[in-house]
């Protein structure tokens, strides 16, 4: 496994196991505290969740995997969001100071931990305050709380309003990335990150799995060049997938969502993996949506 220094006390694995559809799988605490020990052993170290996922219970389930495991804490890199909420099934966003402190004190709780590694802001909240947001993440990290602060789907524009009142300490972006989703290519953002030495953490790598699943065209396009690209090198085509996202210069970090350690794999595979340029090119043309000129 390589690591990524992401700031000069924290490093991430390369590749990222996330746990979004954790509520989903059905474990129970034997069976997840086996996938979380799995990843470890592969050198996946750095774990992904949040507040919002399963309304709270994806947390609770690693908080008791941590609770029995003390051990294990220190051997991970823990990365929680906070700022979605539901209202009786309304959804709604909330980066106020007092929700920031308070979500992240019961994120805490919920993990059986005294500190994330990192915290993220989950998404742009169009009722920002960037001030009143700052302060509390900075509060956050001075209390020991938590080690660093990013944030998720930022544009350029409230990345650097957050970040100006963060004393420049945002130390990631976590975004949507992948052969068939350009919006943060689109928006300037991998080149804001690339000059800034700022490696993103890439959810969705497959889009969602859309790209091994859909019949809509974009994805059997994309698909069909991946399967072209890894017969070329010998590999399955979910390996070219990731290896497309590791080759670029900002050196990115893609989040794996699956439950099968097997396809992590083909994620951990991508790092050996050495895609020639116009290769790159194909499979970034191949869904249709972008053109050369
Ligand atoms: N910051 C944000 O706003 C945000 C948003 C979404 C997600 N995330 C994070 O990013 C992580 C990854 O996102 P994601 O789950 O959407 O990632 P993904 O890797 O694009 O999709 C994973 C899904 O695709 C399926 N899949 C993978 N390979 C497949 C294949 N070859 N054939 C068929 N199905 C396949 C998986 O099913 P199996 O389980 O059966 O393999 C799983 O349901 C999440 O867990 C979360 O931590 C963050």
């Amino acid at each position: 496994m390589e690591y990524l220094e992401i700031t000069e006390n924290l490093s991430f694995s390369r590749i990222i196991q996330g746990f979004w559809r954790l509520t989903e799988w059905d474990w129970d605490i034997k069976s997840l505290e086996a996938f979380i020990q799995g990843c470890m052993e592969r050198g996946v170290t750095t774990l992904d969740t949040a507040e919002i996922y399963g309304f709270g219970e994806c947390e609770t389930q690693l908080g008791r995997v941590f609770a029995k495991n003390p051990s294990m804490r220190n051997k991970i890199q823990l990365v929680s969001k906070t700022g979605i909420f539901n209202k009786d099934g309304f959804k709604y966003y909330d980066t106020s100071y007092e929700r920031i402190k308070k979500s992240c004190k019961e994120s805490l709780q919920r993990l059986s931990c005294d500190y994330l590694d990192l915290y993220l802001i989950h998404r742009e909240d169009p009722c920002f305050d960037p001030r009143e947001a700052g302060r509390a993440m900075v509060e956050l990290k001075k209390e020991g709380l938590v080690r660093e602060i990013g944030v998720s789907n930022f544009d350029p524009f409230k990345f650097e309003a957050l970040n100006e009142f963060t004393e420049n300490q945002l130390c990631t972006n976590q975004i949507e990335w992948s052969p068939c989703c350009f919006e943060h290519i689109d928006s300037g953002m991998m080149d804001m990150l690339t000059q800034k030495s700022i490696h993103p953490m890439i959810w969705s790598p497959l889009s969602r799995g859309r790209i091994f699943t859909s019949q809509e065209a974009p994805f059997v396009n994309v698909r069909q060049k991946l399967e072209e690209i890894g017969n070329r090198h010998g590999v399955e085509p979910e390996v070219i997938a990731f290896a497309w996202i590791l080759y670029h210069p900002v050196k990115a970090m893609p989040i794996v969502g699956s439950s099968k350690l097997s396809r992590l794999d083909h994620a951990i595979k991508a790092l050996d993996v050495k895609l020639e340029r116009w290769e790159w090119y194909e499979i970034y043309t191949a869904s249709g949506e972008k053109r050369l000129r």
